[in-house]
């Protein structure tokens, strides 16, 4: 059942006309994920230079019991950008008589799979998917609310990927989405020596490379572009003022590129900004939190503190 806000290839041009008419050329990264992006970000969450999933899935391991516990029985479970639901299964799992999942992501083809296997592994779950940008107003359906607290959860430092506007705006509609009573459970990547961060997003066998590249080769099947892959290359920076890793793709030569019948310049060694993943001090995320109706109820790290859940109350 996709309660569907279509997402457009008119949507998709204008995002994407504008981004590259701009003077940092930018493309949002919500357009990463079609289907084949999606399965390349899954790759990553299992190569060895990316310790974030793996970090996130051991707290939650180590805390999810707490977490049912303040969750109570008969819960509602909202996920943001909730891709292939794997760390959901901790909480599906744990959590007592959940009342109903409801799992919001931008790629349609991927959440309907993603609910068929859960369906067939939690026959009696009852699941409703919402198809969406998590960063637009999404309405959690009234018949996914039983008696009991609705929890929110956003895991793999997806929070870390939108701007400190953004994460103002977002903390704000989910405290209206998920309502008084509610409770919200984050994951959040920590500050660390950047020599841990850069292969992290940057990895040996090439795959954050091919999951940023995608993009392009989506554009040009979708907006009929003319990018020629291998004349871009991925690059990883570490922006020391932002506390972010940002994402580049840099052309390897001076060229034009059209895009639905528009051309645009690339001069050698100039890139596309394509995404930042920024590291807080969990300080610095509750904060932002705390602005917009939400107090700390706990936080859980590993040992190494690379990697912290949080979960927040209404206020
Ligand atoms: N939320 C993930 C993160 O910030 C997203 C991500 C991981 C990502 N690797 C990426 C986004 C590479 C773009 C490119 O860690």
């Amino acid at each position: 059942m996709l309660d569907t806000v279509k997402v457009t290839n008119a949507e998709f041009a204008a995002d994407v006309l504008e981004g590259l008419g701009l003077p940092q050329k930018t493309l949002p990264c919500r357009w990463l994920y079609d289907e084949r992006g999606s399965q390349l970000f899954e790759e990553i969450t299992d190569l060895p230079e990316y310790y974030p999933t793996r970090t996130e899935t051991k707290i939650l391991e180590g805390c999810r019991r707490e977490v049912a516990a303040a969750a109570g029985s008969g819960a509602t479970l909202v996920e943001y950008g909730s891709g292939a639901s794997v760390k959901t299964r901790l909480l599906l799992d744990t959590f007592d008589a959940l009342h109903c999942y409801v799992p919001i992501d931008v790629s349609a083809s991927f959440l309907e799979e993603t609910a068929d296997q859960l369906r067939r592994d939690y026959p009696s779950l009852s699941i409703k998917s919402i198809v969406g940008d998590f960063l637009s107003p999404i309405s959690v359906p009234s018949n996914a609310r039983g008696a009991g607290r609705t929890v929110g959860f956003f895991p793999g430092s997806t929070i870390g990927n939108l701007s400190n506007a953004e994460i103002s705006d977002f903390f704000q509609r989910a405290r209206q989405d998920l309502g008084d009573g509610a409770s919200f459970v984050l994951g959040a990547d920590l500050k660390k020596d950047v020599a841990r961060l850069i292969p992290a997003y940057d990895d040996a066998a090439g795959v954050t490379a091919a999951f940023n590249l995608n993009i392009l080769k989506r554009i040009n099947r979708e907006l009929e572009g003319s990018f020629t892959l291998d004349q871009f290359a991925h690059e990883a920076r570490w922006n020391e003022d932002a506390s972010r890793v940002e994402m580049h793709l840099v052309s390897q030569m001076d060229q034009t590129v059209t895009v639905a019948d528009t051309k645009i310049g690339f001069a050698e060694g100039e890139t596309i900004h394509t995404e930042n993943s920024r590291k807080f001090a969990i300080d610095e995320l509750v904060q932002l939190a705390e602005a917009q109706g939400w107090t700390l109820s706990q936080s859980w790290m590993d040992d190494e503190k690379l990697f912290s859940v949080v979960m927040l109350d209404a206020a």
